[in-house]
């Protein structure tokens, strides 16, 4: 936490208190300022000043027990909010409309309303992943509802966390950017970022640890409104378009018995590739890059331009899925009866959230083919019984272990630590037959052949034991 003394304290309002606004909001309190959370959903807000965190997130909840009730207060009065803050960070949620398009509804109401509370200089900074030309949008919404240009500057600040680091990727950012087009806007956002850009947040014996320092604190990039909202769009799809690349190459390593994990190093060395984001599995999920592929591959054809680069991504995505259907049914034979147990629910490892997640989509085809699922995962439990009841051909395990116990064949379908750590030996005599299929390559082939299964997994030859080794392994 950053000494209120060694910088300019700021009063900030941030509107939306999802994963981005509230994350925002309670690391701009950690770097001194005073925060202003306002959310229209009265439920959230009793809950977050009663210190509770509604999503699993690593460090909110020390964050928010360290600020709330003193630097960050919760409300659903935007109007107060609005005209005591001096920036208001609009981080509403940007659904996707059935176009593909970013649906700006909640951005324009919001606009609005703030609009009809200004009475002194502000700046709104639009914090959640939007089009280009947002940001002239809500110029345009705020100066209609009659406030004087002179009176407000709309500026872009766009967030590259990640969910389940997000803490440390907005404390520890790669790079802050900033898209302003006046020097009063410029000034302000540099303000309340000077914590973290000038290093001194870092001197704090308890600011939140990572890879940032005083001597290597984060840059800054000051760009116009535009550039900065093509930045975050840009980027969202440079990444999906990353992990589609090396899904295709994984598939091309299967067809000819190499390793794409050897492949993804050899390509990830040269330095103007980067090691990052070429990892193989059943494709990416999430609430972002799906949404935002599809949101940026919109915005192109708006404006006639062809980007069927990212069509290509999209479909390669859902293909990986398929492949791994087939992967399965390749194993199993026929899916009518068949036990399988199923580890990972959320999208990704980290995270509570199975917002398009590749494993509640293949759950489901399963379920509908017939098989009888026991499903697992440390987090995400609650939140998939909403949108698939237990039922009699889906229960929730309460481990691992339990989720194997008595399958045919044990699916992994995201990538947790905790499932990289199971005990190899009970897995195989938890199991009916010892088949594991891997979609996120978390185990070496060799061991787990070694240690008596048939294992498959994602661009990685095939490791199928022998009778002999399966029957041996079965005995006590
Ligand atoms: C992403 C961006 O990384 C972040 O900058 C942006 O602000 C929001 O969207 P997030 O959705 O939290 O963050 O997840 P991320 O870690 O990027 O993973 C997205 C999906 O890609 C997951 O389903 C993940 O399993 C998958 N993935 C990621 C891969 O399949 N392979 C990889 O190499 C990396």
């Amino acid at each position: 936490m950053v000494d209120d003394s060694m910088n300019e304290q700021i009063t900030i309002a941030v509107v939306g208190s999802g994963y981005v606004g509230l994350v925002a909001a309670v690391c701009f309190a950690e770097i001194g300022h005073r925060v202003i959370c306002v959310d229209n959903d009265e439920s959230k807000i009793a809950m977050l000043r009663d210190g509770k965190v509604p999503i699993y997130e690593e460090y909110l909840p020390e964050l928010l027990d360290r600020h709330c009730n003193a630097l960050i207060e919760f409300t659903t009065d935007l109007h107060a909010a609005t005209q005591r803050a001096q920036a208001i960070f609009v981080a509403v949620g940007t659904p996707q409309s059935q176009t593909g398009s970013a649906d700006l509804s909640y951005v324009d109401a919001v606009a609005s309303q703030i609009a009809r509370s200004i009475t002194e200089y502000k700046i709104i900074v639009e914090k959640s992943t939007v089009p280009v030309y947002t940001n002239e949008w809500i110029s345009r919404v705020i100066e209609r509802n009659g406030v004087p240009r002179e009176l407000f500057d709309v500026a872009s600040n766009p967030e590259f966390l990640r969910e389940g680091t997000a803490v440390v990727d907005f404390l520890h950012a790669d790079r802050i950017v900033i898209g302003v087009d006046t020097d009063r806007a410029g000034n302000l956002l540099r303000a309340i970022y000077e914590p973290l850009t000038s290093g001194k947040y870092y001197q704090s014996a308890d600011a939140v640890p990572g890879v940032r320092t005083t001597a290597e604190p984060p840059p800054l990039l000051q760009t116009s409104t535009k550039a900065a909202e093509l930045i975050k769009h840009a980027s969202n799809a440079f990444l999906a378009m990353k992990i589609s690349f090396i899904n295709v190459v994984s598939n091309i390593c299967e067809a000819v018995g190499a390793d794409v994990e050897q492949v993804s190093k050899g390509i990830g060395s040269d330095e103007r590739i980067g090691p990052k984001f070429l990892k193989a599995g059943i494709g990416y999920g999430g609430s972002c890059f799906p949404k935002d592929v599809a949101a940026f591959r919109y915005v192109a054809e708006q404006l006639g331009i062809e980007f069927g680069l990212l069509r290509e991504v999209e479909n390669i995505n859902a293909e990986q899925k398929r492949r791994f259907f087939q992967k399965v049914r390749s194993a199993l034979w026929t899916f009518r009866g068949k036990k399988l147990g199923v580890l990972g629910l959320a999208f990704k490892g980290g995270t509570d959230d199975i917002r398009e997640s590749p494993a509640i989509d293949l759950i489901g085809q399963f379920v509908k083919e017939g098989c009888v699922l026991s499903v697992y995962d440390p987090a995400a439990m609650e939140r998939t019984k909403q949108v698939l009841p237990p039922s009699g051909n889906l229960t929730y395990a309460k481990d691992a272990y339990e989720a194997a116990s008595d399958a045919d064949a044990l699916l992994i379908l995201t990538d947790w630590q905790e499932f990289a750590e199971l005990d190899l030996d009970r897995l195989h005599y938890t199991l009916r037959y010892p088949i594991v299929i891997d979609g996120r390559n978390l185990f070496d082939a060799t061991t787990m052949i070694q240690r008596g299964f048939t294992y498959l997994s994602v661009g990685r030859p095939g490791a199928v034991q022998t009778r002999d080794a399966a029957i041996s392994r079965k005995l006590p």
